[in-house]
């Protein structure tokens, strides 16, 4: 079994994911399942940076319907439809949505209150379909930017290789 968790507070961003990308790598060392990986990397991540809310959302219907899958935190919404709030906009546009303050997102869907602002990053499989949405929140206003979104995509490219299944 590998090392706890560690601690990124205080560690600059992109240091930090570099860091958590190797220790993703050490403890899913033979592990090829979907859900484990996403359970795994949303407490990494989670416990990593005292995020408020880190998990995932699959896609359950392509094009229309995400639902809640592997996460850390207080209870989620079960379903999202594509399009709707920050996860189903960085479904529907498969690109990255980072919301500096979500009250300034029109269509934020309020799953705790003390959400302040959230990052969403789409996951791919090898076959570079669209199979989840990594959804962070985060107790504080601009708690993301560009090094979270770099730093979160490289670290969702491991369920685009090739020995990750369903
Ligand atoms: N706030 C999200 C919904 C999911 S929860 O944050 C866990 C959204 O607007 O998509």
């Amino acid at each position: 079994m590998a090392e706890a968790t560690l601690d990124m507070r205080g560690v600059p961003r992109p240091a930090a994911y570099a860091e958590l990308d190797a220790h993703l790598d050490t403890v899913l060392e033979g592990i090829h399942d979907r859900v484990a990986v996403m359970a795994t990397m949303s407490a990494v991540l989670h416990h990593g940076f005292g995020f408020l809310w880190t998990g995932f959302y699959q896609v359950l219907v392509p094009g229309h319907l995400l639902v809640v899958g592997p996460y850390q935190g207080t209870l989620g919404c079960l379903t999202i439809e594509f399009g709707r709030g920050v996860c189903g906009q960085a479904a529907a546009t498969q690109r990255t949505v980072v919301v500096p303050n979500v009250r300034n997102f029109p269509g934020h869907i309020v799953c705790d209150a003390r959400s302040k602002s959230e990052i969403v990053v789409p996951v791919f499989d090898e076959r570079h379909a669209l199979v989840a949405m990594l959804d962070i929140d985060a107790d504080s206003v601009r708690a993301f930017g560009d090094e979270d979104a770099a730093g979160l995509e490289k670290l969702v490219g491991r369920f685009a290789r090739r020995e990750q299944h369903a």
